[in-house]
């Protein structure tokens, strides 16, 4: 199967990202002005979503019919794959019908087993392990408020979950310094850490990490798959909420980013949500724009 995936950022070069995300800006700017740009008519986009989502079903959603196309929901509930069908069979018999498939799942090998058996492009809309979705809208929004974050430093405070394995990426990706504070035994995952070598530290002190850094992240303290461990995160989590006080030891310059949703009042306080230095609105809606952007460049030769 030769199609090309995106099921990590290290799926692109460095220059296909960076592209990626200037793209995205022009495609924004297009679609703020009313101008009709419809290269995907009578393409489809299948999504198979086995965990719940707000923002990447309808960004990819209203993506494709902005681009001229359509997008097909399926969930396991309501699919053979739900009732024991071999992904294998599963990715032959989709990609043989539809010109790309977004997949949000648990397991990170399923959607590796998935677009090694498509024949089409297959976009990870979100696994236990990374989220490069969300990265190329947050990468976008900092571009578009910051200017290029080469060589600035970013803290990532909280779960070392798939969000913050995927800002390890980004960190190679994109060329900055990443600092992530989480409490022993939360750690991101060793492979993208090794990865990433001195690009990345690893603290207990979430203001250690948030002294001078240019951006500050932070996400649910329990991901989806983890509510059993709701409650002991909650108490291991809690010196590592994300305040306005934590904020102001970073770079005057600083920006707030969470990919959403939010618990207010868990990993940060509800004033900071709406905080002048807080982009996350920004970052939703660009999902919308970067997205149209990354199935442009998959699905338009
Ligand atoms: N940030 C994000 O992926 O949101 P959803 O879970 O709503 O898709
Ligand atoms: N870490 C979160 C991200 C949600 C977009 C989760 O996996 O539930």
């Amino acid at each position: 199967m030769t199609a090309r995936h995106f099921l990590s950022l290290m799926d692109c070069s460095q220059a296909e990202l960076i592209n990626l995300i200037k793209r995205g800006i022009e495609l924004k700017a297009l679609h703020r002005q009313g101008v009709i740009y419809e290269p995907l008519k009578n393409r489809v986009l299948g999504m198979i979503f086995e965990k719940a989502s707000t923002r990447t079903r309808v960004s990819f959603e209203a993506g494709m019919i902005q681009l001229g196309g359509q997008a097909i929901f399926l969930s396991p509930r309501d699919t053979q794959l739900g009732r024991g069908e071999p992904i294998e069979d599963s990715a032959r018999v989709l990609s043989s019908m539809v010109d790309a498939v977004m997949i949000r799942t648990f397991a990170h090998g399923d959607i590796e087993t998935f677009a090694s058996n498509s024949s089409v492009p297959v976009i990870n809309g979100l696994t236990d392990d990374l989220h490069p979705c969300q990265l190329l809208a947050d990468m976008q929004t900092y571009q578009e408020h910051r200017g290029s974050i080469q060589g600035k430093t970013v803290a990532w405070i909280g779960d070392g979950n798939n969000m913050c394995n995927t800002f390890i990426q980004a960190a190679i990706q994109f060329d900055f310094q990443l600092r992530v504070a989480c409490p022993v035994g939360y750690e991101p995952d060793q492979r993208f850490l090794d990865q990433a070598g001195d690009r990345v530290t690893v603290t207990r002190d979430p203001n250690e990490a948030a002294t001078g850094a240019h951006l500050i992240n932070t996400d649910v303290w329990a991901s989806m798959g983890q509510e059993d461990e709701t409650e002991a995160r909650m108490k291991r989590f809690a010196p590592y909420q994300v305040t306005p006080a934590m904020l102001d030891l970073a770079d005057e310059s600083v920006l707030f980013m969470h990919c959403l949703p939010a618990h207010r009042g868990e990993e940060v306080t509800a004033e900071l949500m709406d905080d002048p230095r807080s982009v996350v609105w920004d970052q939703a809606e660009n999902r919308l724009h970067a997205q149209k952007a990354l199935v442009e460049f998959l699905l338009v030769e």
